[in-house]
């Protein structure tokens, strides 16, 4: 078994007092538990039907390549505002330590298609939230949303499993 945890480094007071930044870059440094990191999250979805990962901006996008790349399936990105060049829509959201605005191209997904969701961690669950905003205003279907690491006591999963959405994650 690999130790997903003991690969994912803490940062006190990262962005902001009080928070305690969950550093993911010594576990994409690490190859093998990258590898299996990957490995392990994309099994479930082996043998479904998925046209789109869509990767959150930024820590989503390393993983939302990769994924899309074992499932043979197209990438989307979510962007942070103001980032991409064509007709968007656009949503508000908070996070653990602040708010902002994210947007996909409106033409990214096809109403019907079916998507699986990634990022880096969930916490509040406020960005993910904004996601699937997002994708179930262009019509997708979310397969499930999945990610490394859940910090539970900020009700990030709950929030999202509230919405009807399957959440899947490494390391709690
Ligand atoms: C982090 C993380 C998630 C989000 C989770 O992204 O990668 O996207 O916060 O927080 P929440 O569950 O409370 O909404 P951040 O906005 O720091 O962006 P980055 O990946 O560009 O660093
Ligand atoms: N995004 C929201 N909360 C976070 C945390 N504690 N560490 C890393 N990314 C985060």
């Amino acid at each position: 078994m690999h130790d997903f945890a003991a690969a994912i480094r803490t940062i006190a007071d990262y962005p902001k007092p009080g928070i305690r930044f969950r550093d993911i870059t010594t576990l994409l440094a690490d190859p093998a538990i990258f590898r299996a990191a990957v490995d392990t999250l994309v099994a479930p979805y082996k043998n479904e039907d998925v046209d789109h990962v869509a990767g959150i901006e930024a820590r989503g996008f390393i993983l939302g390549g990769a994924l899309a790349h074992q499932l043979s399936a197209g990438f989307v990105p979510i962007r942070k505002k103001g980032k991409l060049p064509h007709d968007t829509v656009r949503v508000a959201y908070s996070l653990e330590y602040g708010v902002d605005e994210m947007e996909m191209h409106r033409d990214a997904v096809s109403p019907g298609q079916r998507v699986l969701l990634t990022d880096d961690l969930i916490a509040t669950g406020g960005t993910a939230e904004g996601a699937v905003k997002l994708l179930r205003e262009l019509g997708a279907e979310i397969v499930a949303a999945c990610f490394v690491i859940d910090l539970p006591d900020l009700g990030g999963r709950k929030k999202l499993e509230a919405l009807g959405v399957d959440v899947r994650t490494l390391v709690a």
